[in-house]
């Protein structure tokens, strides 16, 4: 059975940076004889204008029947103007439960390319090589009980639980132990043990995971406040940081400032796999819809790029492609392409197409 793909373009610069991702996507498919089936469906802001809905019928059953989805983006804050019940319905979170998605990663690495060069030398930190594996399906975000409740007093009271099963935690970190056994064989396990109780927990299961399964890998505990520090002083230290939905929100855009724009950040969100092995995937960029930049034609469609590599690796089990894309855009990088976000001043700056050329070039 090929894999099948439906694309999302979605809000703003979405549609713009998913048709880079597109054209690299269809290259490596033809390239390397991939199995798959690519299916552009519309959904979004512009799709509700036209058709009352943020997700149609023909969208719907496409989701359904998708293995892989290349996710552009989806303009939460454009949408106050929607039905509430549309707006839950369509909206990102919705679509990551339908999947069941219950891992988040994220790989943040600088470019060597961008250290090379001054202002950008000041702002990101050469050799940074980490990936996150944020737990997506538990935590605080989605805790029972919940709600806004009157006290006695008259007062209200805002409660939201944060909780975890120990197969919750499972899943997660056994997915961020097999990442590190493909990278530098290093887990950095981030919670707040002292202080929480299903940080406790979460902080046994992984040591019970990493001594039963996995103690070729090295495994480390940190609290979540040391983290946010280390990641500004000493970022080279991590290979694959397991955390929470919380912390893993928090800290992985922290992060994302260490490779000096969005628009190089791609991220992949995974189900755990079916008993036949395959898994469901929604790939998209870390940025969102930016609807300042939208329209022109200049946004970096990197990010989105990375993100269609992350589909080889995962989705489509093609290793070698996948890292074709990330050659390609490195090599890209190192030749001097820059889009607006990345370029100094006075470098010459490429459009969203051009810099979709200069990797398909490469
Ligand atoms: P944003 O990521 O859309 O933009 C932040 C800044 O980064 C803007 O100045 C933007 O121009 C720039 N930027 C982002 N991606 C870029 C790219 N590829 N190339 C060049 N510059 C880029 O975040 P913002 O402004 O906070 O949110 C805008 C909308 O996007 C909101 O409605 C928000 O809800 C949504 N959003 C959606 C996400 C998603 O679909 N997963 C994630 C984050 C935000
Ligand atoms: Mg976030």
């Amino acid at each position: 059975r090929p894999l099948h793909v439906v694309a999302l373009g979605g809000d703003g610069i979405g549609p713009e940076v998913t048709a880079q991702a597109l054209r690299v996507l269809r290259h490596m498919q033809a390239r390397h004889a991939l199995p798959l089936v690519i299916e552009e469906m519309p959904y979004g802001n512009a799709t509700w204008r036209a058709t009352g809905r943020l997700v149609p019928a023909a969208t719907d059953a496409a989701i359904g029947r998708a293995d892989a989805i290349l996710f552009g983006a989806a303009d939460s804050l454009g949408r106050s103007a929607m039905p509430a019940e549309e707006r839950a319905r369509g909206s990102l979170l919705a679509l990551r439960r339908r999947l069941n998605l219950f891992a988040n990663i994220r790989p943040v690495r600088t470019e060597r390319a961008l250290d090379e060069v001054s202002p950008f030398k000041a702002r990101t930190l050469r050799g940074v090589d980490l990936a996150f594996v944020r737990e997506l399906s538990g935590g605080i975000y989605f805790g029972e009980p919940r709600g806004i409740e009157r006290l006695e007093d008259g007062q209200r009271r805002g409660i939201n639980t944060h909780s975890y099963t120990e197969e919750q935690v499972v899943r997660a970190a056994r997915f961020a132990f097999a990442l590190a056994r493909g990278r530098r064989g290093r887990v950095t396990s981030v919670d707040k043990a002292n202080v929480m109780e299903a940080g406790a927990l979460w902080r046994q299961v992984v040591g019970a995971l990493h001594h039963d399964e996995f103690r070729d890998v090295a495994l480390d505990h940190m609290l979540a406040d040391t983290c946010a520090l280390m990641l500004n002083r000493d970022p080279q230290r991590f290979d694959v940081i397991l955390t929470d939905n919380l912390f893993g929100d928090l800290l992985s855009d922290a992060a994302a400032g260490l490779a000096g724009s969005l628009g190089l950040l791609p991220s992949a969100s995974l189900s755990p796999p079916a008993p036949d092995g395959r898994r469901r995937a929604l790939y998209e960029p870390v940025h969102g819809s930016a609807p300042d930049i939208a329209g022109k034609g200049i946004a970096n469609p990197l990010a989105a790029i990375l993100s269609a590599a992350l589909l080889l690796r995962w989705s489509a089990g093609a290793e070698a492609a996948a890292r074709e894309v990330e050659a390609a855009v490195s090599a890209a990088l190192s030749a001097g392409a820059r889009c607006a976000d990345i370029a100094l001043p006075g470098e010459a700056v490429l459009d969203t197409a051009g810099m979709g050329d200069a990797v398909l070039a490469r």
